[in-house]
């Protein structure tokens, strides 16, 4: 991938960040999401008091972008203030292997955005639980 077009996904997670709703840890995390087709779709975490209901900013955008009829990526982009970078939680893992399993990965700290660490949605999950049988189709 164009290095222009890595920075044009990290500035657009940079953005969304700064819509963060995250009252309860202060850590601010944005993600943006590029479609095959060059579109750029992002997310911000959204917390709730019941902490269990809190959504990362990977899911966000993830969800964002399908139920927008968005349904092929080729990467992502992470940020937050973390020195060396936010790595996607095991759930976000999950839906991306599921949703975006060819995507790149890029973290970077919102304090170094510069500085971007390249991952891939199938090195982050090996194998990836991918669906269950449907009736019918064996025992
Ligand atoms: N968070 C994300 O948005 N993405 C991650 O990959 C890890 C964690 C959020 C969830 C919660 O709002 C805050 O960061 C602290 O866990």
């Amino acid at each position: 991938m164009q290095n222009e077009t890595k920075k044009r996904l990290v500035a657009a997670a940079l953005s969304a960040r700064t819509r963060a709703v995250a009252p309860y840890s202060g850590f601010q995390v944005g993600a943006a999401l590029l479609t095959v087709s060059g579109e750029i779709i992002s997310g911000a975490n959204v917390e709730s008091a019941s902490y269990g209901l809190t959504c990362c900013a990977e899911r966000i955008a993830l969800f964002k972008a399908l139920t927008e009829g968005k349904t092929r990526f080729t990467a992502i982009a992470v940020v937050a203030r973390a020195p060396r970078g936010p790595m996607p939680c095991g759930a976000c893992r999950q839906l991306l292997a599921e949703y975006a399993p060819g995507a790149e990965v890029f973290v970077a700290d919102s304090a170094k955005p510069g500085r971007i660490r390249n991952f891939t949605v199938a090195a982050l999950l090996p194998e990836a639980f991918r669906s269950v049988p449907r009736k019918g189709k064996g025992k």
